[in-house]
């Protein structure tokens, strides 16, 4: 039977934990900025890379594994990349946090867990809710980028993308290409860039 006073204390640690990404954030990214967003940074090499060749750029990597946003802020030091911050959350949780008024000009995900069995597909982050989700936050002329060595993820999100209202795909270069952890370990990989809409179009 449900103990209704560790449900309240369950609650009440979820909420904190909500207002600690929200101070966290808003410490971090001035209201109204406009920032390259990873999602699953994991060991922080691409946004660092990409955050040097971008300095004028705010760069923000989210992973829910703490040792790895630790080894992206050495990493951050290291090169004293002052607009570059690696932020331990659940994307869908920083997306929740974020301060009013940020956007994003691009998000990358690079390399996703690819849940390969059926019954957890619905643990896969690029879903339809998702995008509608990022799709509140992209600014105009905002893309996502979206790369995998699991074919069947490719596949889905492909049509996942294609079909959704707010983004299109858009037949364009990968912007910057720097190897990750997880890229080097795979023998192939398959990218997608997808546009936000135009409002009505
Ligand atoms: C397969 S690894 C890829 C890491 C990195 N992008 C690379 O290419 O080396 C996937 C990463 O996503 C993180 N991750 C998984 N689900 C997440 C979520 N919902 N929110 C934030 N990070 C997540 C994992 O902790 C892991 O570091």
């Amino acid at each position: 039977m449900e103990n209704p006073t560790r449900t309240a204390e369950h609650l009440a640690r979820i909420d904190q934990r909500h207002n600690d990404l929200r101070e966290e954030l808003a410490s971090l990214i001035p209201a109204k900025s406009v920032i390259v967003w990873e999602v699953g940074s994991g060991h922080g090499h691409f946004l660092t890379a990409y955050a040097a060749a971008h300095p004028d750029r705010i760069c923000v990597g989210v992973d829910i594994t703490r040792d790895r946003i630790e080894r992206g802020i050495r990493k951050r030091n290291r090169a004293k990349l002052t607009k570059l911050h690696f932020i331990h959350a659940e994307a869908n949780n920083f997306l929740r946090a974020l301060p009013a008024g940020v956007t994003f000009s691009s998000v990358y995900i690079l390399f996703p867990d690819p849940w390969p069995k059926r019954r957890h597909h619905k643990n896969r982050i690029l879903q339809a809710d998702f995008l509608s989700a990022v799709a509140v936050r992209a600014g105009q002329g905002a893309r996502l980028h979206f790369r995998t060595d699991y074919e069947p993820y490719f596949k889905e999100a492909t049509q996942v993308i294609a079909t959704h209202p707010a983004w299109q795909i858009a037949a364009e270069p990968w912007p910057f290409e720097q190897l990750t952890v997880f890229q080097s370990r795979a023998a192939q990989h398959h990218s997608l860039t997808a546009r936000r809409r135009a409002a009505g179009a």
